[in-house]
Protein backbone atom coordinates (compact mmCIF):
# COMPACT_ATOMS: atom_id res chain seq x y z
CA UNK A 1 0.00 0.00 0.00
CA UNK A 2 1.40 3.82 -0.80
CA UNK A 3 1.16 5.23 1.81
CA UNK A 4 2.36 8.61 0.80
CA UNK A 5 -0.66 8.58 -1.03
CA UNK A 6 -3.51 9.30 1.94
CA UNK A 7 -6.29 10.33 -0.58
CA UNK A 8 -5.29 7.79 -3.26
CA UNK A 9 -5.39 4.74 -0.23
CA UNK A 10 -8.91 6.43 0.51
CA UNK A 11 -10.16 6.00 -2.80
CA UNK A 12 -9.18 2.50 -3.22
CA UNK A 13 -10.89 2.13 0.23
CA UNK A 14 -14.20 3.61 -0.98
CA UNK A 15 -13.83 1.58 -4.55
CA UNK A 16 -17.16 3.51 -6.13
CA UNK A 17 -17.16 5.84 -8.30
CA UNK A 18 -19.85 8.11 -6.77
CA UNK A 19 -17.39 8.14 -3.79
CA UNK A 20 -14.50 9.05 -5.56
CA UNK A 21 -15.83 11.61 -7.59
CA UNK A 22 -17.52 13.34 -4.18
CA UNK A 23 -13.96 12.68 -2.53
CA UNK A 24 -12.25 15.12 -5.65
CA UNK A 25 -14.67 17.57 -4.67
CA UNK A 26 -13.45 17.95 -1.47
CA UNK A 27 -9.59 17.22 -2.18
CA UNK A 28 -8.81 20.49 -0.41
CA UNK A 29 -10.61 19.58 2.71
CA UNK A 30 -9.55 16.22 2.79
CA UNK A 31 -6.00 17.18 2.44
CA UNK A 32 -6.56 19.16 5.10
CA UNK A 33 -7.41 16.62 7.55
CA UNK A 34 -5.23 13.29 6.04
CA UNK A 35 -1.76 13.48 8.03
CA UNK A 36 0.82 11.80 5.82
CA UNK A 37 0.61 8.24 6.41
CA UNK A 38 -2.86 8.32 7.68
CA UNK A 39 -5.33 6.07 6.71
CA UNK A 40 -8.34 4.45 7.55
CA UNK A 41 -8.38 1.96 10.49
CA UNK A 42 -10.30 0.00 8.46
CA UNK A 43 -7.56 -0.56 6.17
CA UNK A 44 -7.71 -1.04 2.46
CA UNK A 45 -8.12 -4.30 2.36
CA UNK A 46 -12.01 -4.80 3.21
CA UNK A 47 -14.59 -7.44 3.20
CA UNK A 48 -17.32 -7.93 0.57
CA UNK A 49 -20.69 -10.07 0.64
CA UNK A 50 -18.82 -11.45 -2.12
CA UNK A 51 -16.17 -12.45 -0.33
CA UNK A 52 -18.11 -14.11 2.26
CA UNK A 53 -20.79 -16.09 -0.11
CA UNK A 54 -17.69 -16.84 -2.06
CA UNK A 55 -16.90 -19.96 -0.29
CA UNK A 56 -13.34 -18.93 -0.45
CA UNK A 57 -13.34 -18.17 3.13
CA UNK A 58 -13.48 -20.19 6.17
CA UNK A 59 -15.67 -19.41 8.65
CA UNK A 60 -12.60 -18.61 11.27
CA UNK A 61 -11.42 -16.06 8.69
CA UNK A 62 -14.67 -14.36 8.48
CA UNK A 63 -15.09 -14.29 12.16
CA UNK A 64 -11.90 -12.80 12.36
CA UNK A 65 -12.64 -10.90 9.73
CA UNK A 66 -16.11 -9.57 12.43
CA UNK A 67 -14.04 -9.29 15.35
CA UNK A 68 -11.62 -6.53 13.59
CA UNK A 69 -14.61 -4.86 12.48
CA UNK A 70 -15.66 -4.90 16.36
CA UNK A 71 -12.51 -4.07 17.70
CA UNK A 72 -11.38 -1.57 15.40
CA UNK A 73 -10.82 2.05 16.64
CA UNK A 74 -12.71 4.18 13.26
CA UNK A 75 -11.53 7.26 12.89
CA UNK A 76 -12.43 10.28 10.46
CA UNK A 77 -11.09 8.53 7.46
CA UNK A 78 -13.20 5.75 8.23
CA UNK A 79 -16.36 8.68 7.60
CA UNK A 80 -16.40 8.58 11.50
CA UNK A 81 -18.72 11.25 12.90
CA UNK A 82 -21.84 12.80 11.15
CA UNK A 83 -21.46 15.87 9.00
CA UNK A 84 -22.59 19.43 10.08
CA UNK A 85 -25.02 20.56 12.72
CA UNK A 86 -28.43 20.33 11.00
CA UNK A 87 -30.39 22.87 13.66
CA UNK A 88 -34.10 21.29 12.76
CA UNK A 89 -32.85 17.69 14.61
CA UNK A 90 -30.17 17.81 16.82
CA UNK A 91 -30.27 14.58 18.29
CA UNK A 92 -30.43 11.72 15.27
CA UNK A 93 -27.35 10.45 13.94
CA UNK A 94 -26.10 12.82 10.93
CA UNK A 95 -26.20 16.29 12.00
CA UNK A 96 -25.25 16.24 16.00
CA UNK A 97 -23.52 18.63 17.89
CA UNK A 98 -20.49 17.56 18.85
CA UNK A 99 -18.28 18.50 21.47
CA UNK A 100 -16.29 22.00 21.20
CA UNK A 101 -17.87 21.56 17.87
CA UNK A 102 -14.67 19.78 16.39
CA UNK A 103 -15.96 16.10 15.33
CA UNK A 104 -15.52 14.75 18.45
CA UNK A 105 -17.16 12.62 21.43
CA UNK A 106 -20.09 14.51 23.04
CA UNK A 107 -20.91 11.43 24.65
CA UNK A 108 -23.86 12.38 24.69
CA UNK A 109 -26.71 11.28 22.36
CA UNK A 110 -23.39 9.57 20.60
CA UNK A 111 -20.27 9.69 19.37
CA UNK A 112 -19.90 8.35 22.69
CA UNK A 113 -16.93 5.59 21.97
CA UNK A 114 -14.30 4.68 18.82
CA UNK A 115 -14.92 1.06 18.77
CA UNK A 116 -17.63 -1.58 20.20
CA UNK A 117 -14.90 -3.13 22.18
CA UNK A 118 -14.52 0.12 24.22
CA UNK A 119 -18.51 -0.81 25.89
CA UNK A 120 -18.26 -4.91 24.86
CA UNK A 121 -15.38 -5.95 26.57
CA UNK A 122 -15.76 -7.50 30.11
CA UNK A 123 -16.04 -10.93 30.33
CA UNK A 124 -16.75 -11.10 34.50
CA UNK A 125 -16.24 -9.37 36.76
CA UNK A 126 -16.84 -11.39 39.38
CA UNK A 127 -13.40 -12.59 39.50
CA UNK A 128 -10.14 -10.36 40.37
CA UNK A 129 -8.94 -8.79 38.19
CA UNK A 130 -11.47 -8.76 35.26
CA UNK A 131 -11.74 -10.97 32.63
CA UNK A 132 -11.65 -9.22 29.75
CA UNK A 133 -13.28 -11.01 26.73
CA UNK A 134 -14.91 -9.47 23.53
CA UNK A 135 -18.12 -8.89 23.36
CA UNK A 136 -18.57 -8.69 26.57
CA UNK A 137 -20.56 -6.39 28.78
CA UNK A 138 -19.47 -2.97 30.10
CA UNK A 139 -19.66 -0.84 33.62
CA UNK A 140 -21.43 2.04 34.38
CA UNK A 141 -19.02 3.97 32.34
CA UNK A 142 -19.88 2.44 29.74
CA UNK A 143 -23.53 3.20 29.53
CA UNK A 144 -24.84 5.09 26.70
CA UNK A 145 -26.94 7.86 27.52
CA UNK A 146 -29.62 8.12 25.29
CA UNK A 147 -31.68 11.16 23.95
CA UNK A 148 -31.27 13.61 26.87
CA UNK A 149 -32.82 16.72 25.93
CA UNK A 150 -32.19 18.68 29.47
CA UNK A 151 -30.00 17.58 32.17
CA UNK A 152 -30.47 19.03 35.46
CA UNK A 153 -26.96 18.28 37.17
CA UNK A 154 -27.54 20.70 40.31
CA UNK A 155 -30.93 19.75 40.77
CA UNK A 156 -32.61 23.18 39.97
CA UNK A 157 -35.82 21.61 39.28
CA UNK A 158 -36.01 20.95 43.37
CA UNK A 159 -36.52 17.29 43.07
CA UNK A 160 -34.11 15.86 45.70
CA UNK A 161 -32.03 14.48 42.79
CA UNK A 162 -30.20 15.54 39.52
CA UNK A 163 -32.66 15.39 36.56
CA UNK A 164 -32.06 13.36 33.49
CA UNK A 165 -34.60 13.14 30.93
CA UNK A 166 -33.17 10.21 28.84
CA UNK A 167 -31.93 6.98 29.36
CA UNK A 168 -28.56 5.90 30.69
CA UNK A 169 -27.98 2.39 28.92
CA UNK A 170 -25.65 -0.42 30.44
CA UNK A 171 -24.43 -2.61 27.83
CA UNK A 172 -25.26 -6.06 27.42
CA UNK A 173 -22.80 -9.02 26.32
CA UNK A 174 -23.61 -10.42 22.97
CA UNK A 175 -22.85 -14.28 23.87
CA UNK A 176 -24.78 -17.02 22.66
CA UNK A 177 -26.57 -14.80 19.98
CA UNK A 178 -26.52 -16.88 17.32
CA UNK A 179 -29.11 -19.39 19.88
CA UNK A 180 -31.33 -16.45 20.47
CA UNK A 181 -31.51 -15.29 17.32
CA UNK A 182 -32.43 -18.94 16.26
CA UNK A 183 -35.19 -19.34 18.84
CA UNK A 184 -36.76 -15.80 17.71
CA UNK A 185 -36.66 -16.60 14.42
CA UNK A 186 -38.59 -19.69 14.82
CA UNK A 187 -40.95 -18.44 17.04
CA UNK A 188 -41.70 -15.54 14.50
CA UNK A 189 -42.23 -17.98 12.07
CA UNK A 190 -44.37 -20.38 14.07
CA UNK A 191 -46.61 -17.16 14.58
CA UNK A 192 -46.90 -15.64 11.03
CA UNK A 193 -48.37 -19.57 10.82
CA UNK A 194 -51.35 -19.00 13.08
CA UNK A 195 -52.68 -16.09 11.02
CA UNK A 196 -53.31 -18.94 8.55
CA UNK A 197 -55.04 -21.24 11.07
CA UNK A 198 -56.77 -18.37 12.28
CA UNK A 199 -58.22 -17.02 8.83
CA UNK A 200 -59.09 -21.16 8.33
CA UNK A 201 -60.66 -21.05 11.47
CA UNK A 202 -63.13 -17.07 11.42
CA UNK A 203 -64.30 -16.07 14.73
CA UNK A 204 -61.90 -18.75 17.05
CA UNK A 205 -59.29 -17.64 19.33
CA UNK A 206 -56.35 -19.36 18.36
CA UNK A 207 -53.62 -20.12 20.99
CA UNK A 208 -50.36 -18.58 19.86
CA UNK A 209 -48.38 -21.12 21.86
CA UNK A 210 -44.61 -21.44 20.39
CA UNK A 211 -41.37 -23.29 21.83
CA UNK A 212 -43.30 -23.54 24.97
CA UNK A 213 -44.21 -19.49 25.27
CA UNK A 214 -47.74 -18.63 24.64
CA UNK A 215 -48.54 -15.10 23.21
CA UNK A 216 -52.00 -15.15 24.01
CA UNK A 217 -54.84 -15.53 21.52
CA UNK A 218 -55.53 -14.48 17.40
CA UNK A 219 -58.71 -14.14 16.17
CA UNK A 220 -59.87 -13.66 12.33
CA UNK A 221 -63.42 -11.21 13.02
CA UNK A 222 -65.35 -12.28 10.08
CA UNK A 223 -68.14 -9.46 11.07
CA UNK A 224 -65.73 -6.42 10.62
CA UNK A 225 -63.06 -8.55 8.21
CA UNK A 226 -60.34 -8.03 10.61
CA UNK A 227 -57.63 -9.25 13.05
CA UNK A 228 -58.87 -9.11 16.61
CA UNK A 229 -55.28 -8.35 18.28
CA UNK A 230 -56.74 -7.40 21.97
CA UNK A 231 -56.21 -10.89 23.19
CA UNK A 232 -52.20 -10.93 22.10
CA UNK A 233 -49.78 -11.05 25.15
CA UNK A 234 -45.83 -9.76 24.99
CA UNK A 235 -45.73 -8.84 21.61
CA UNK A 236 -45.90 -5.86 18.90
CA UNK A 237 -49.20 -6.14 16.43
CA UNK A 238 -46.80 -7.91 13.33
CA UNK A 239 -46.57 -11.23 15.85
CA UNK A 240 -42.50 -10.30 15.27
CA UNK A 241 -40.09 -11.42 18.01
CA UNK A 242 -37.62 -9.19 18.93
CA UNK A 243 -35.15 -10.16 21.19
CA UNK A 244 -32.89 -7.49 21.33
CA UNK A 245 -32.65 -4.01 23.10
CA UNK A 246 -34.02 -3.44 26.30
CA UNK A 247 -37.49 -3.04 24.89
CA UNK A 248 -37.30 -5.82 22.70
CA UNK A 249 -37.42 -3.74 19.36
CA UNK A 250 -34.79 -5.70 17.09
CA UNK A 251 -35.76 -9.05 15.83
CA UNK A 252 -31.04 -9.58 14.98
CA UNK A 253 -28.17 -8.48 16.17
CA UNK A 254 -27.41 -7.13 12.49
CA UNK A 255 -30.67 -5.12 12.57
CA UNK A 256 -29.44 -3.63 16.33
CA UNK A 257 -26.04 -3.37 14.42
CA UNK A 258 -27.08 -0.84 11.76
CA UNK A 259 -28.21 1.33 14.46
CA UNK A 260 -25.44 0.96 16.40
CA UNK A 261 -23.19 2.06 13.92
CA UNK A 262 -25.05 5.37 13.70
CA UNK A 263 -25.70 5.97 16.98
CA UNK A 264 -21.98 5.64 18.97
CA UNK A 265 -19.79 6.23 15.85
CA UNK A 266 -21.61 8.56 13.30
CA UNK A 267 -20.96 6.01 10.89
CA UNK A 268 -23.67 4.87 7.65
CA UNK A 269 -23.62 1.00 6.74
CA UNK A 270 -24.47 0.78 3.05
CA UNK A 271 -27.68 -1.44 3.74
CA UNK A 272 -29.37 2.55 5.66
CA UNK A 273 -27.93 4.89 3.66
CA UNK A 274 -27.21 3.20 -0.23
CA UNK A 275 -24.33 2.19 -2.10
CA UNK A 276 -21.97 5.47 -2.94
CA UNK A 277 -23.88 7.68 -0.90
CA UNK A 278 -22.43 9.80 1.76
CA UNK A 279 -25.60 9.90 3.96
CA UNK A 280 -24.28 12.35 6.70
CA UNK A 281 -22.48 14.30 4.73
CA UNK A 282 -19.12 13.91 6.27
CA UNK A 283 -17.56 13.70 3.08
CA UNK A 284 -17.46 9.91 3.12
CA UNK A 285 -19.42 7.21 1.82
CA UNK A 286 -19.22 3.02 1.90
CA UNK A 287 -18.74 3.60 5.56
CA UNK A 288 -19.75 0.03 6.47
CA UNK A 289 -19.96 -2.43 3.70
CA UNK A 290 -22.95 -4.98 3.61
CA UNK A 291 -20.19 -7.43 3.55
CA UNK A 292 -18.67 -6.24 6.91
CA UNK A 293 -22.10 -6.03 8.83
CA UNK A 294 -22.36 -10.00 7.33
CA UNK A 295 -18.95 -10.72 9.05
CA UNK A 296 -19.57 -8.56 12.06
CA UNK A 297 -23.12 -10.77 12.55
CA UNK A 298 -21.21 -13.96 12.07
CA UNK A 299 -18.81 -12.80 14.38
CA UNK A 300 -21.75 -12.02 17.15
CA UNK A 301 -23.54 -15.14 16.33
CA UNK A 302 -20.79 -17.82 17.19
CA UNK A 303 -19.78 -16.15 20.01
CA UNK A 304 -19.67 -19.34 22.75
CA UNK A 305 -23.06 -19.33 24.76
CA UNK A 306 -22.74 -18.84 28.57
CA UNK A 307 -22.69 -21.84 30.41
CA UNK A 308 -23.88 -22.66 34.22
CA UNK A 309 -21.25 -24.49 36.65
CA UNK A 310 -22.04 -27.67 37.96
CA UNK A 311 -25.28 -27.61 40.16
CA UNK A 312 -24.47 -28.37 43.69
CA UNK A 313 -27.08 -29.01 46.23
CA UNK A 314 -27.98 -25.47 47.01
CA UNK A 315 -28.25 -24.46 43.43
CA UNK A 316 -30.85 -27.18 42.88
CA UNK A 317 -32.98 -26.58 45.54
CA UNK A 318 -32.41 -22.54 44.92
CA UNK A 319 -33.48 -23.03 41.16
CA UNK A 320 -37.01 -25.10 42.08
CA UNK A 321 -37.44 -21.47 44.59
CA UNK A 322 -36.84 -19.83 41.32
CA UNK A 323 -39.69 -21.81 39.92
CA UNK A 324 -41.92 -21.89 42.79
CA UNK A 325 -42.06 -17.98 43.20
CA UNK A 326 -43.04 -17.36 39.52
CA UNK A 327 -39.77 -16.10 38.46
CA UNK A 328 -39.83 -19.00 35.55
CA UNK A 329 -42.97 -17.58 33.94
CA UNK A 330 -41.16 -15.19 32.36
CA UNK A 331 -37.19 -16.39 33.11
CA UNK A 332 -38.01 -19.61 30.80
CA UNK A 333 -35.17 -21.47 31.63
CA UNK A 334 -34.82 -22.62 28.08
CA UNK A 335 -36.14 -22.58 24.29
CA UNK A 336 -35.96 -25.67 22.39
CA UNK A 337 -35.63 -25.26 18.63
CA UNK A 338 -36.31 -27.52 15.73
CA UNK A 339 -32.52 -26.24 13.99
CA UNK A 340 -29.24 -26.41 15.01
CA UNK A 341 -28.46 -24.22 12.38
CA UNK A 342 -28.86 -20.41 11.94
CA UNK A 343 -29.66 -19.25 8.86
CA UNK A 344 -28.44 -15.65 8.29
CA UNK A 345 -30.19 -13.43 5.70
CA UNK A 346 -30.19 -10.40 4.02
CA UNK A 347 -32.12 -8.59 3.35
CA UNK A 348 -33.44 -9.36 6.22
CA UNK A 349 -37.38 -10.12 6.10
CA UNK A 350 -38.90 -9.52 9.76
CA UNK A 351 -42.16 -11.57 8.86
CA UNK A 352 -40.38 -14.44 6.88
CA UNK A 353 -37.37 -14.64 8.94
CA UNK A 354 -35.79 -17.55 6.83
CA UNK A 355 -35.93 -15.95 3.14
CA UNK A 356 -32.82 -14.47 1.49
CA UNK A 357 -30.39 -16.57 3.42
CA UNK A 358 -26.68 -16.01 2.79
CA UNK A 359 -24.65 -18.05 5.48
CA UNK A 360 -25.84 -20.71 7.69
CA UNK A 361 -24.22 -20.74 11.18
CA UNK A 362 -23.57 -24.30 12.46
CA UNK A 363 -24.60 -23.32 16.59
CA UNK A 364 -23.85 -27.05 18.00
CA UNK A 365 -20.66 -28.12 15.67
CA UNK A 366 -19.23 -24.65 15.84
CA UNK A 367 -17.71 -22.15 18.50
CA UNK A 368 -21.54 -21.46 19.54
CA UNK A 369 -21.66 -24.73 21.17
CA UNK A 370 -25.08 -25.01 22.06
CA UNK A 371 -25.88 -28.69 22.87
CA UNK A 372 -28.78 -31.14 21.10
CA UNK A 373 -31.72 -31.59 22.74
CA UNK A 374 -32.12 -35.26 23.02
CA UNK A 375 -35.49 -35.52 20.83
CA UNK A 376 -34.05 -32.99 17.74
CA UNK A 377 -32.92 -29.22 17.27
CA UNK A 378 -30.79 -27.96 20.48
CA UNK A 379 -31.16 -26.17 23.81
CA UNK A 380 -30.76 -22.32 24.44
CA UNK A 381 -30.76 -22.24 27.97
CA UNK A 382 -31.19 -18.71 27.99
CA UNK A 383 -33.89 -17.95 31.09
CA UNK A 384 -35.97 -15.69 29.06
CA UNK A 385 -39.69 -16.10 27.19
CA UNK A 386 -38.53 -13.43 24.59
CA UNK A 387 -41.70 -11.07 25.50
CA UNK A 388 -42.27 -7.87 26.33
CA UNK A 389 -43.16 -7.30 30.06
CA UNK A 390 -44.47 -4.18 31.44
CA UNK A 391 -42.17 -3.89 34.53
CA UNK A 392 -44.35 -1.31 36.99
CA UNK A 393 -43.34 2.79 37.53
CA UNK A 394 -40.14 2.09 39.25
CA UNK A 395 -38.55 0.48 35.73
CA UNK A 396 -40.35 3.45 33.58
CA UNK A 397 -38.10 5.54 31.13
CA UNK A 398 -39.08 8.81 31.00
CA UNK A 399 -39.83 9.65 27.08
CA UNK A 400 -43.78 9.77 27.01
CA UNK A 401 -44.49 6.73 25.17
CA UNK A 402 -46.95 4.00 26.01
CA UNK A 403 -44.35 1.54 26.18
CA UNK A 404 -42.19 3.50 28.69
CA UNK A 405 -42.85 0.73 31.10
CA UNK A 406 -41.88 -2.19 29.10
CA UNK A 407 -39.04 -4.23 28.60
CA UNK A 408 -38.17 -7.68 27.30
CA UNK A 409 -37.57 -10.40 29.54
CA UNK A 410 -33.73 -9.97 30.46
CA UNK A 411 -31.84 -13.26 29.80
CA UNK A 412 -30.25 -14.19 33.48
CA UNK A 413 -27.37 -16.93 31.67
CA UNK A 414 -24.18 -15.60 32.65
CA UNK A 415 -25.63 -13.53 35.26
CA UNK A 416 -22.91 -14.24 37.86
CA UNK A 417 -20.24 -11.95 35.90
CA UNK A 418 -22.60 -9.34 34.43
CA UNK A 419 -23.38 -6.48 37.68
CA UNK A 420 -24.56 -4.00 37.36
CA UNK A 421 -28.26 -5.44 36.88
CA UNK A 422 -31.53 -3.89 35.10
CA UNK A 423 -31.34 -1.78 31.76
CA UNK A 424 -30.15 0.85 32.99
CA UNK A 425 -27.53 -0.85 35.61
CA UNK A 426 -29.29 1.13 38.47
CA UNK A 427 -29.00 -2.19 40.45
CA UNK A 428 -25.73 -3.24 42.20
CA UNK A 429 -26.69 -6.65 43.70
CA UNK A 430 -28.92 -9.03 42.23
CA UNK A 431 -31.08 -9.07 45.30
CA UNK A 432 -31.82 -4.94 44.80
CA UNK A 433 -32.70 -6.11 40.86
CA UNK A 434 -35.03 -8.34 42.05
CA UNK A 435 -37.25 -5.60 44.59
CA UNK A 436 -37.07 -3.36 41.66
CA UNK A 437 -39.44 -5.66 39.78
CA UNK A 438 -43.12 -4.23 39.72
CA UNK A 439 -45.89 -4.44 37.28
CA UNK A 440 -46.29 -7.80 36.06
CA UNK A 441 -43.28 -9.01 38.01
CA UNK A 442 -44.75 -7.65 41.19
CA UNK A 443 -45.77 -11.18 42.39
CA UNK A 444 -43.03 -12.57 41.87
CA UNK A 445 -41.23 -9.87 43.81
CA UNK A 446 -43.30 -9.98 46.52
CA UNK A 447 -43.07 -13.69 46.76
CA UNK A 448 -39.05 -13.35 46.61
CA UNK A 449 -39.25 -10.56 49.22
CA UNK A 450 -41.53 -13.28 51.85
CA UNK A 451 -39.55 -16.30 51.12
CA UNK A 452 -37.19 -17.00 54.29
CA UNK A 453 -33.60 -15.97 53.93
CA UNK A 454 -32.38 -19.51 53.46
CA UNK A 455 -34.77 -19.88 50.24
CA UNK A 456 -33.24 -16.36 49.41
CA UNK A 457 -29.77 -17.36 49.79
CA UNK A 458 -30.38 -20.41 47.41
CA UNK A 459 -32.23 -18.71 44.99
CA UNK A 460 -29.18 -15.90 44.77
CA UNK A 461 -26.57 -19.12 44.75
CA UNK A 462 -28.18 -20.65 41.88
CA UNK A 463 -28.19 -17.06 40.02
CA UNK A 464 -24.69 -17.31 41.12
CA UNK A 465 -24.19 -20.14 38.98
CA UNK A 466 -24.59 -18.84 35.84
CA UNK A 467 -21.76 -18.12 34.19
CA UNK A 468 -20.36 -16.11 31.12
CA UNK A 469 -18.20 -18.37 28.90
CA UNK A 470 -14.14 -18.11 29.61
CA UNK A 471 -13.44 -18.05 26.03
CA UNK A 472 -16.09 -16.57 23.87
CA UNK A 473 -13.88 -16.54 20.50
CA UNK A 474 -12.52 -19.88 20.96
CA UNK A 475 -9.39 -18.15 20.55
CA UNK A 476 -9.94 -16.58 17.67
C1 LIG B 1 -21.03 3.47 24.27
C2 LIG B 1 -21.14 2.06 24.50
C3 LIG B 1 -21.46 1.12 23.36
C4 LIG B 1 -20.78 0.98 22.18
C5 LIG B 1 -19.60 1.77 21.67
C6 LIG B 1 -21.42 -0.12 21.49
N1 LIG B 1 -22.45 -0.62 22.24
FE1 LIG B 1 -23.59 -2.22 21.77
N2 LIG B 1 -24.77 -1.83 23.36
C7 LIG B 1 -24.59 -0.81 24.24
C8 LIG B 1 -25.75 -0.69 25.08
C9 LIG B 1 -25.96 0.33 26.18
C10 LIG B 1 -26.66 -1.68 24.64
C11 LIG B 1 -28.07 -1.95 25.18
C12 LIG B 1 -29.04 -1.19 24.30
C13 LIG B 1 -30.46 -1.42 24.66
O1 LIG B 1 -30.73 -2.29 25.47
O2 LIG B 1 -31.34 -0.74 24.13
C14 LIG B 1 -25.99 -2.39 23.58
C15 LIG B 1 -26.55 -3.47 22.93
C16 LIG B 1 -25.97 -4.11 21.85
C17 LIG B 1 -26.56 -5.23 21.15
C18 LIG B 1 -27.87 -5.91 21.52
C19 LIG B 1 -27.62 -6.92 22.57
C20 LIG B 1 -28.86 -7.47 23.21
O3 LIG B 1 -28.78 -8.59 23.72
O4 LIG B 1 -29.89 -6.79 23.27
C21 LIG B 1 -25.72 -5.54 20.13
C22 LIG B 1 -25.89 -6.66 19.11
C23 LIG B 1 -24.62 -4.59 20.17
N3 LIG B 1 -24.80 -3.75 21.23
C24 LIG B 1 -23.59 -4.55 19.26
C25 LIG B 1 -22.69 -3.50 19.18
C26 LIG B 1 -21.78 -3.31 18.08
C27 LIG B 1 -21.64 -4.21 16.88
C28 LIG B 1 -21.09 -2.17 18.34
C29 LIG B 1 -20.07 -1.48 17.46
C30 LIG B 1 -20.58 -1.12 16.14
C31 LIG B 1 -21.55 -1.67 19.62
N4 LIG B 1 -22.53 -2.49 20.10
C32 LIG B 1 -21.03 -0.55 20.23
C33 LIG B 1 -23.47 -0.02 24.37
C34 LIG B 1 -22.52 0.13 23.38
C1 LIG C 1 -43.22 -10.46 34.51
C2 LIG C 1 -41.99 -11.06 34.04
C3 LIG C 1 -40.87 -11.25 35.04
C4 LIG C 1 -40.89 -11.97 36.21
C5 LIG C 1 -42.06 -12.75 36.81
C6 LIG C 1 -39.57 -11.87 36.77
N1 LIG C 1 -38.77 -11.11 35.97
FE1 LIG C 1 -36.83 -10.69 36.27
N2 LIG C 1 -36.86 -9.42 34.69
C7 LIG C 1 -37.92 -9.22 33.85
C8 LIG C 1 -37.61 -8.14 32.94
C9 LIG C 1 -38.52 -7.60 31.84
C10 LIG C 1 -36.33 -7.70 33.28
C11 LIG C 1 -35.56 -6.53 32.65
C12 LIG C 1 -35.89 -5.27 33.43
C13 LIG C 1 -34.91 -4.13 33.18
O1 LIG C 1 -33.89 -4.32 32.56
O2 LIG C 1 -35.18 -3.00 33.63
C14 LIG C 1 -35.87 -8.54 34.37
C15 LIG C 1 -34.62 -8.45 34.97
C16 LIG C 1 -34.15 -9.31 35.94
C17 LIG C 1 -32.81 -9.31 36.47
C18 LIG C 1 -31.67 -8.40 36.01
C19 LIG C 1 -31.03 -8.98 34.77
C20 LIG C 1 -29.87 -8.18 34.24
O3 LIG C 1 -29.14 -8.74 33.40
O4 LIG C 1 -29.68 -7.03 34.57
C21 LIG C 1 -32.74 -10.30 37.40
C22 LIG C 1 -31.53 -10.70 38.23
C23 LIG C 1 -34.04 -10.89 37.48
N3 LIG C 1 -34.86 -10.28 36.57
C24 LIG C 1 -34.37 -11.92 38.34
C25 LIG C 1 -35.69 -12.31 38.57
C26 LIG C 1 -36.09 -13.17 39.65
C27 LIG C 1 -35.15 -13.81 40.65
C28 LIG C 1 -37.44 -13.29 39.57
C29 LIG C 1 -38.35 -14.00 40.53
C30 LIG C 1 -38.34 -13.50 41.87
C31 LIG C 1 -37.88 -12.53 38.42
N4 LIG C 1 -36.80 -11.93 37.86
C32 LIG C 1 -39.19 -12.44 37.97
C33 LIG C 1 -39.11 -9.90 33.86
C34 LIG C 1 -39.53 -10.71 34.90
Amino acid sequence: MDLESPLLTIMTALHTPGAVALLLGLTGALSAQTPPGEQPALGSNRITQADITGGGLTVDEVRAAGQKIFSTPFNKLDGYGDGPVNPSDTTSPGGRPTLQNNGTFLRINGLDAQTCMECHAVGSNAVAPFRFAVGGVGGANTNAMFMPREIDVDDEAGNGFAGYDGRFINPPFLFGSGGVELAAKEMTEDLQRYKLVALSQPDTPITLLTHGVSFGTLRWDSGSLDWDLTQIEGIEEDLVVRPFGRKGEFPTVRAFDVGAFQFHFGMQPVEAVGPGNDGDNDGVADEILIGELSALQIFNATLRRPQADPPTPDVLAGEQTFGAVGCAECHTPEIRTRRTTLPLTFPENERRPFVNAYYQIDLVGGNAGFDLHPSGGMVVPLYSDLKIHSMGPELEESFGSPRDGDFVTARLWGIADTAPYLHDGRATTLTEAILLHGGEGQTARDAFDALPDTDKIDLLTFLRSLRTPVDPTGGL
